[in-house]
């Protein structure tokens, strides 16, 4: 997988014209779909299930990077890959068993990623780093798009760039929440390789120039 990915939040498209939103971002430079699923419980929101999984998967053309804001992540993660997610990230938080998880998904052909909230080190994934294919460090509190950019990040992405590096770990480094023209360059400089853009992308006039303009 190449690096500086940017991968916007289907969460801030237009429901009432989710094929157009994708058939956009399949013209446009956008390397992968995000799609956050919330369930009410993991955190306080709840967004969206299978039957838009299957539109997805019927129009989307770029890879599909699935994002579980769930709690039990482990009984729903085969069906997420049959609806064509190519990697699911589950939470740390909501993994007591996270090394069966993540094998759990490798095992029926996707990639796997863990999450970490704000609040939880990086250091945490220390036994774990070697197995997965990604790690997503949210930079806001998960449930919400739109929310302020948590500056802390930037350490926390070193932090893991190093575990990455002295474990000889394959994991690239994702980042979610608040990214926006005015921070992407400098979290891709600090070892971002792959940004998560809701808000900015489709909150701005012209979604594929801000997808370019991400990239710079
Ligand atoms: C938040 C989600 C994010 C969100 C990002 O819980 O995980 O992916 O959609 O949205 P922005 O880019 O608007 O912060
Ligand atoms: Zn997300």
């Amino acid at each position: 997988m190449k690096t500086k990915l940017i991968a916007p939040s289907l969460l801030s498209a237009d429901f009432g014209n989710l094929q157009r939103d994708i058939e956009m971002l399949n013209i446009s430079q956008a390397d992968w779909l995000h799609i956050d699923v919330m369930d009410g419980r993991f955190v306080p929101n709840i967004s969206f299930g299978f039957p838009v999984m299957k539109t997805i998967q019927q129009h989307a053309k770029k890879f599909v990077d699935v994002h579980l804001m769930i709690v039990e992540p482990e009984k729903y993660v085969e069906e997420f890959i049959n609806h064509g997610a190519d990697l699911v990230s589950v939470h740390y938080e909501a993994c007591t068993h996270l090394h069966r998880t993540i094998n759990l998904i490798q095992s029926k052909g996707a990639k796997a990623g863990v999450v970490l909230n704000p609040s939880t080190p990086a250091l945490m994934l220390e036994d774990i780093i070697k197995e997965v294919d990604l790690v997503l460090l949210m930079s806001v509190n998960p449930g919400f798009g739109g929310q302020k950019f948590i500056e802390n990040t930037y350490k926390k992405i070193a932090e893991t760039k190093d575990m990455i590096l002295s474990n000889n770990s394959t994991a690239l480094i994702e980042v979610d929440g608040g990214v926006n023209l005015d921070n992407a360059a400098k979290l891709f400089e600090a070892g971002a390789d792959v940004l998560v853009a809701g808000n900015a992308v489709f909150g701005s006039e012209d979604p594929a120039r801000t997808i370019e303009l991400l990239k710079i």
